[in-house]
């Protein structure tokens, strides 16, 4: 069976319903992390950032160039984490709607990944 290359990997952009990713403590408040679900033959991409008290997670893919957001390992918001920042070329969205607020793709909107927080544990919805 030949290797498959990451690069080659089927890519999709939803996952189904009720997924458990983690407990809800695990992640700050600011703070965010990252995840990558397989879904049969395909790789989902995605993150979760916590604000005041709420998550929201989306499409780790930036409306930019379509990078992943984070260089590094979980690290999705600025230092203070007021903003979520793609790496790349520095645009910074609201953490909480995904909205672009700054950089390249100013106006922009990150793709929504569904979450919810029920009984301490975050799952897709
Ligand atoms: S790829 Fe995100 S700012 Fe350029």
């Amino acid at each position: 069976m030949a290797a498959v290359i990451p690069s080659e990997r089927k890519r999709v952009w939803k996952t189904p319903a009720g997924v458990t990713l983690c407990a809800g403590t695990e992640i700050a408040d600011p703070g965010s992390r990252g995840f990558v679900l397989q879904i049969d033959e395909a790789w989902f991409h995605g993150f979760v950032v916590r604000k005041q008290g709420q998550v929201a997670g989306y499409v780790d893919r930036c409306p930019h160039q379509g990078f992943p957001l984070a260089m590094e390992l979980d690290r999705y918001l600025t230092p203070d984490g007021d903003l979520i920042l793609c790496s790349w070329h520095g645009a910074v969205f609201t953490p909480l709607t995904g909205a672009c607020v700054g950089g390249p793709c100013a106006g922009a909107r990150l793709t929504p990944w569904p979450v919810v927080v029920a009984d301490g544990v975050i799952r897709t919805a």
